[in-house]
């Protein structure tokens, strides 16, 4: 059985030519990319994405970061436990936080500028691969 995630390239990553280190990241790690596109979010698509994060602090500018450039959403697949395999690969929200080798220890500047984001669990993955991919 095969199990899909979504991953998002955020806009910081995007703007310093970082798409192949984290496509070669994720293929090297065998997980499978089986969509995506460049798209750019307006201010409310990206409040409407984070919405569970309504109330935060952070959220305004979640949003306005997210919406200050293209993303390249995509579905990653595996044939088990996607969302986790992604989350290992990815590190911990705060780049001062993960760990050496993931994605965010090596490549992200802040923890809004954290350079990728990844569905939190399989229900949410199901709602984030179609909100971008319909
Ligand atoms: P992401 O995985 O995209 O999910 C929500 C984002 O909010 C998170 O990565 C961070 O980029 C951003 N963020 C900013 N501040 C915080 C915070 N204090 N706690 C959690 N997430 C935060």
């Amino acid at each position: 059985m095969s199990a899909n995630t979504l991953l998002i390239i955020k806009p910081d990553a995007v703007e310093r030519n970082l798409i192949g280190q984290i496509i070669e990241r994720l293929e090297r790690a065998r997980l499978k990319i089986t969509g995506l596109k460049m798209v750019r979010l307006t201010y409310d698509e990206a409040r409407k994405f984070y919405a569970v994060h309504e109330g935060r602090p952070f959220l305004d500018e979640l949003c306005r970061f997210m919406s200050s450039g293209p993303i390249v959403p995509m579905i990653i697949e595996s044939d088990s436990d996607t969302v986790l395999k992604v989350r290992a690969l990815i590190g911990a929200t705060d780049p001062a936080k993960a760990a050496p080798g993931t994605v965010r220890h090596d490549l992200a500047i802040s923890l809004t500028k954290n350079s990728v984001h990844a569905s939190d669990g399989q229900e949410t993955a199901r709602s984030e691969i179609a909100f971008f991919f319909s």
